[in-house]
């Protein structure tokens, strides 16, 4: 070829130059050794190796997309976030996620689903980081890494356990509710169209007079919910471990949008002082009876990701983003996830993963946060330091924080004070006989047995007959009776996913 041929867009290195080639190395004669400063072939081979960032320690399989919220009703007098007032528009993206599964898990395997927003708020970033469920395994934030553990793999063989699993949750009999959730249908949802999404904490609003509410965030799908059976589930995982990501990838592009409605649940601040159940307890939901819903806006799902890695990988979500008007509440589990996230991302994507584009706020930052490894926003030779006489500025709330609460007390390590209708079981036990069809019984019977009988050796597997007793006591003897039967007849099989 000619120097003044006609040639295709080159490749180039990283440093910009043209790149000599991404099909030959550089040698001595054909056959003969590759050359070191074939600077080229080294950094594509350096950079390879460096090409993948860790895993999440939990929510390790997911996807997003990016979509909008619209506030249609007006719920000023309860908040004062921009994000919404009545005709607000935000950008949003957001991740689906199953907790317990690695990067290359199937997606259908029976779990809980994380339902993960980014909203790019006109006072910055507010993030809201739920699950497909209103509640959770457990209240105290200590627990959380013992939960994740035994839900993952056993030390030695680097397998699921069944018997890890009861161990923990019978040791915890606050997971009753959620272990209940995860067992009944919603363990199986068909698609992330068809589930619902929920906050699950209780959250804190406040109003432009300064008036503070408590409240609880529910997203319901408006493409219906939809759930899978166990064989189906199953027979998805072998056929397409990515279902639900195809899914969502594909019906976005064929201009398909799925929508949610948020409606919140509003908590006067005072009533939480004596509201017979700790309304701050994630374990618990409050019967819409005594706190409705009040319908907020939409969120519609509408662009896909043009980069996997750089806008769902790279994504940092946190509970502790917060904006104005938006707070965080007395749950305990809320407090020690305000910490974990940010910190979980420092180590996952770098100490300046703010600045990653898909983390970056769409508002102008202007933050006392410097350098550190891969930094290129800077804010030049302004001053550094805080206060300073170079005409910086810098924050100065003092006084009362307007999204604070009371608290008063000896330090001490200790659960919640139980209130009237703080037990563990009830609500289980009302989503069984009152929420379940029968159908949904029977099949909630076949899982938990099977489940058992899936490796769960005794005294573990007592500790779970009595656990479901106390969830309902028909339920229980039916989990047990198939148990006993089912068992006998055949030994002890492995884990099954489903
Ligand atoms: C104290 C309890 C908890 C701790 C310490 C914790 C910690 C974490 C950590 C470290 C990550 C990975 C973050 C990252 O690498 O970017 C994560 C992900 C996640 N967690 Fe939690 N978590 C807790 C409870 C919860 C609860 C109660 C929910 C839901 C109500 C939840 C929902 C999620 C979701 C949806 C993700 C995935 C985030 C994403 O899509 O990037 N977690 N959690």
């Amino acid at each position: 070829m000619s120097r003044n041929e006609q040639r295709p867009p080159a490749t180039t290195t990283g440093a910009g130059a043209p790149a000599p080639s991404d099909r030959d190395s550089l040698t001595i004669g054909p056959d003969g050794p590759i050359v070191l400063h074939d600077v080229h072939f080294l950094e594509q081979m350096a950079h390879f190796n460096r090409e993948k960032v860790i895993e999440r320690q939990p929510h390790a399989k997911g996807a997003g997309a990016f979509g909008i919220f619209e506030t249609t009703a007006d719920v000023s007098r309860y908040t004062r976030a921009a994000l919404f007032q009545p005709g607000t528009k935000t950008d949003l993206l957001i991740r689906f996620s199953t907790v317990a599964g690695e990067m290359g898990s199937p997606d259908t395997w029976r779990d809980v689903r994380g339902f993960s927003l980014k909203f790019y708020t006109s006072e910055g970033n507010y993030d809201l980081v739920g699950n497909n469920t209103p509640i959770f395994f457990v209240r105290d934030p200590m627990k959380f890494p013992h939960f994740i553990r035994s839900q993952k793999r056993l030390p030695d063989s680097g397998l699921r356990d069944n018997h890890m699993q009861w161990d923990f949750w019978t040791h915890n009999p606050e997971s009753a509710h959620q272990v209940t959730y995860l067992m009944g249908p919603r363990g199986l949802p068909r698609t992330w169209r068809h589930m619902n999404g929920y906050g699950s904490h209780t959250y804190m609003w406040i109003n432009d007079a300064g008036e503070r509410f408590w409240v609880k965030y529910h997203f319901h799908t408006r493409q219906g919910m939809a759930f899978f059976s166990n064989a189906e589930a199953m027979e998805m995982a072998g056929r397409d471990a990515d279902f639900h990501r195809r899914d969502l990838f594909d019906a976005i592009a064929r201009g398909e949008h799925p929508q949610w409605t948020l409606s919140v649940q509003v908590m006067p601040y005072e009533d939480a002082k004596t509201y017979r159940i700790n309304p701050f307890d994630l374990t618990k939901v409050w019967p819409h009876a005594d706190y409705p819903l009040i319908e907020v806006g939409v969120m519609t799902l509408d662009r896909n990701p043009e980069n996997f890695f750089a806008q769902v990988e790279q994504a940092a979500f946190s509970p502790g983003n917060t904006v104005p008007g938006i707070g965080l509440s007395p749950d305990k589990m809320l407090l020690g996830r305000a910490f974990a996230y940010n910190d979980a991302q420092r180590n996952r994507i770098g100490a300046n993963f703010h600045q990653l584009p898909v983390n970056q706020p769409k508002v102008p930052v202007n933050s006392y946060l410097f350098d550190g490894p891969m930094a290129y926003h800077h804010s030049g030779a302004a001053p550094v330091y805080a206060p300073n006489s170079g005409g910086r500025p810098w924050a100065e709330s003092s006084g009362t924080a307007d999204d604070g609460w009371e608290a008063d007390g000896a330090m001490v390590r200790s659960a919640y004070v139980l209130r009237a209708d703080d037990d563990d079981f009830s609500q289980p036990g009302v989503l069984v006989r009152e929420v379940f069809t029968e159908a949904e019984r029977g099949a909630l019977v076949e899982q938990v047995a099977g489940s058992l009988l899936g490796g769960v050796r005794s005294p573990v597997l007592e500790r779970a007959f009595e656990y479901w007793k106390n969830i309902d006591p028909d339920v229980g003897a039916r989990i047990e009776r198939k148990v006993r039967t089912d068992g006998a007849r055949e030994p002890a099989a492995g884990m099954g996913e489903s």
